[in-house]
């Protein structure tokens, strides 16, 4: 039966302005139809036979949905150059439901999104517009045969100013240490990863990042970098750099709420507790100590410490979340254990960044990499973590992969 086309546009209007929840779902957003693409369904499908497979191919037809169990990591970077407009809106897109800017500055001590201050010659053209190129800290160098030196290059954000900078073109992070010349040694791109969407990506100050995800309704991590110029920098120390991205979001009435701000500085997370609570409570503490053994005890023994500081959440690669029980199980790590009960909440990083696992899975897998021989096995580990772990959120490269196995779950 028909009905007059005026109510039902009228009532299709408002249907789809009103806010539709899940029920029971309180990390959910409902603002953006999300899209997973097929590499969730290709990883499942190249799983181990067993109870986990059938469940998650139980989850095919969804509904899928953004979630804060994903955290997009430098937005989608396994395909599209991190750090970029493209790149955080194909997370959105992925159902992360948080989306991090690695937040540094430029000359004139703008805060922009890159993962490094002197990342500019691998992730953008800057070598290629020589009156960029000469600011360098250090200017491309070829590799010399002859004497086996390799190519180099750094270019930081402090070299140039906000406008030169929005006048480069993202590209894919990567380089080649053989290149004799600039176009040889820009082409790095990893295997696994694509140039596809490397065409000339929009770099993004911390203000465009949070607009960008504000109008998606969407949630905000930004990472204080460590800087690589000595602070304080022109008379702006750590801390103004540290309240300066804070800032930010007070000045545009983001609650705090929606904002997990990071550092592997603890100084900087002390800064956050102390003097932006609100923020401070969400504020979390990467840990790259774990990555030698002395670390990682050292890590696990200093995790009471952290809690009793006021520190919330702790953030460590997620092989120091996992190890292999005697029967070759993966099980959680005396660190997670530590970490739960030091009332510790744990966030990890990062899913989808280690391409092919056919052969142990390399970094994130280096504590059960007797048993990860197949890409199939992600989901494996990510279950443990999720289940035996109990991490609150995971960063991923692709948030596809998490938002899938997340949605699966309720988480
Ligand atoms: C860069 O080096 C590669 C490899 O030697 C060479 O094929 C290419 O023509 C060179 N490109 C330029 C622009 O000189
Ligand atoms: C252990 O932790 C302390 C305090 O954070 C630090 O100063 C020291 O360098 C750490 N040692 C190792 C081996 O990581």
């Amino acid at each position: 039966m028909m009905r007059a086309p005026l109510i039902s546009s009228l009532t299709f209007g408002l249907a789809s302005a009103a806010p539709f929840n899940w029920p029971g779902n309180p990390h959910h957003h409902d603002e953006i139809n999300v899209q997973l693409g097929p590499r969730p369904y290709f990883v499942v499908n190249d799983m181990d036979e067993g109870p986990l497979k059938i469940k998650l191919q139980s989850c095919s037809e969804g509904p899928f949905y953004s979630t804060d169990f994903t955290f997009g990591h430098r937005g989608a970077p396994l395909q599209f150059p991190e750090h970029t407009k493209e790149s955080y809106m194909a997370a959105a897109r992925m159902g992360a439901g948080v989306i991090e800017c690695d937040v540094t500055f430029t000359k004139d001590k703008q805060l922009v999104c890159r993962h490094s201050m002197c990342d500019l010659h691998t992730t953008t053209n800057i070598l290629t517009i020589p009156e960029l190129a000469k600011k360098c800290t250090q200017p491309f160098i070829p590799a010399d045969p002859a004497k086996g030196t390799p190519a180099s290059a750094t270019c930081c954000t402090s070299d140039i100013t906000l406008a030169e900078f929005k006048a480069l073109c993202a590209k894919m992070d990567g380089s080649v240490p053989t290149a004799t010349n600039v176009t040889q040694y820009m082409a790095g791109t990893p295997p696994f990863r694509t140039d596809l969407y490397s065409t000339c990506g929009t770099l993004m100050t911390h203000k465009e990042y949070i607009g960008l995800i504000d109008g998606f309704g969407l949630k905000f991590t930004p990472e204080a970098k460590t800087p690589m110029v000595p602070m304080p920098y022109e008379g702006w120390t750590q801390e103004q750099f540290a309240q300066s991205i804070i800032d930010d979001y007070k000045n545009v009435g983001i609650d705090a709420s929606r904002v997990y701000p990071q550092s592997f500085l603890i100084d900087d997370v002390y800064y956050w507790i102390k003097h932006e609570p609100e923020f401070g409570k969400q504020a979390v503490a990467l840990d790259e100590q774990v990555d030698t053994p002395e670390g990682y005890l050292n890590s696990t023994t200093q995790l009471a410490t952290l809690a009793k500081n006021g520190v919330k959440i702790v953030a460590p690669a997620f092989f120091a979340l996992v190890k292999l029980d005697t029967n070759m199980n993966i099980v959680p790590s005396e660190y997670s254990i530590a970490a739960r009960k030091a009332g510790l909440d744990i966030i990890s990083w990062s899913f989808e960044r280690s391409g092919f696992l056919n052969h142990g899975g390399g970094y994130y897998y280096q504590y059960v990499k007797e048993v990860i021989n197949n890409d199939g096995d992600m989901y494996t580990v990510l279950d443990v973590l999720a289940k035996q772990v109990g991490i609150r959120a995971l960063f991923s490269d692709w948030p596809a992969s998490v938002t899938y196995y997340a949605n699966c779950m309720g988480l």
